[in-house]
């Protein structure tokens, strides 16, 4: 089937207690690797691009890659979004350049101004068939270039998701509840807990409407070892609890975020393969490894995380 937007997408995963999964992808390696698990768990898919992707690998190189998955997943449906769309620009080039669901992320702006925005990139993603996704309230982490203190980080306040919703017409939030980017979440002793009040005052004010997680990474501490086992350094490296995820995916929260999670099993498996194997330096044999653990660790997050396999 060709590429989706994620409409139809949300409204199974709300009604059915699910999530759906939102990977990054920076090339080919990464593509193939979430989408084969995806194609034997049968599960939708969302596959996200970066600012930081586009610059890295070329707008329409991703592209591209994401359409060859689309032929050799012919059995489950697949998006493609930009990932924190910083602003209308970098929204109308995915829109025209093929994308079906783009991110603006004008979070970090004053409330007017991001309804302003949102509500711009709204009605041009709308005219060209594409959804849209906005974000209320500030995580901490770094996302490209910006990076927000733990103590500039400020929960979505539930009071004003109503009318950010209606005077921007966007057709998912991302709220903050506490998660985060990157690999270091929560400090080292301190219990990981997110705010599943906030999240249920949010869906009790919106009703049916999909709300997106970012920073959702559980930050695997097989990888985080095996990273510092092989001349990493990693220490305190702490993720979201799976079982925090698979309780939000249960209720209203309908695409859940992962990056970080990829990246430590690509680089812990690179990291051990060639630690192991210090003569050998053909790119395939350490990148294959990579992309098989990369793939096994989504098809755990499809099946014990999201509760998305077998609902494509
Ligand atoms: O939230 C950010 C994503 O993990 C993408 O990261 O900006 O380094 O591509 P990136
Ligand atoms: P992680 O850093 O937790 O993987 O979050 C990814 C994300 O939110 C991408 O937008
Ligand atoms: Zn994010």
């Amino acid at each position: 089937m060709p590429l989706v937007d994620t409409r139809e997408m949300f409204k199974k995963a709300y009604d059915g207690g699910y999530a759906v999964g939102a990977f990054n992808v920076n090339n080919m390696e990464i593509v193939q690797g979430i989408t084969e698990a995806a194609q034997e768990e049968h599960a939708p898919l969302i596959l996200q691009v970066s600012k930081g992707a586009r610059a890295y690998a070329n707008h329409t190189y991703l592209v591209k890659l994401v359409e060859a998955a689309v032929i050799e997943c012919p059995d489950i449906p697949i998006a493609l979004h930009l990932d924190h769309g910083p602003d209308f620009e970098t929204c109308k080039s995915c829109i025209d350049g093929g994308f079906t669901s783009v991110m603006i992320d004008a979070s970090g702006k004053p409330f007017e101004e991001n309804i302003e925005i949102t509500k711009k990139v709204v009605e041009y993603a709308h005219d060209h068939g594409v959804v849209v996704e906005a974000e209320l309230g500030t995580l901490a982490g770094i996302e490209d270039e910006v990076k927000v203190a733990a103590g500039e980080a400020s929960y979505t306040r539930p009071e004003e998701v109503e009318e950010f919703v209606s005077r921007t017409g966007c057709d998912s939030l991302a709220i903050a509840i506490g998660t985060s980017h990157g690999a270091y979440k929560f400090k080292p002793g301190t219990k990981p807990q997110l705010r599943f009040d906030v999240l249920e005052e949010v869906s009790r004010r919106l009703p049916g409407f999909p709300i997106v997680l970012h920073g959702s990474s559980s930050v695997p501490q097989e990888y985080v070892e095996m990273i510092n086992t092989y001349g990493g350094a990693m220490p305190g490296a702490i993720g979201v609890p799976e079982d925090q995820l698979r309780h939000a995916a249960s209720l209203s929260v309908c695409k859940i975020n992962i990056d970080s999670d990829l990246r430590l099993a690509m680089t812990g498996t690179i990291r051990k393969f060639f630690a192991e194997h210090p003569d050998k330096f053909d790119p395939r044999e350490y990148l294959k490894p990579a992309r098989a653990n990369l793939k096994e660790l989504v098809r755990h997050k499809l099946i014990d995380v999201l509760g998305c396999a077998g609902k494509a």
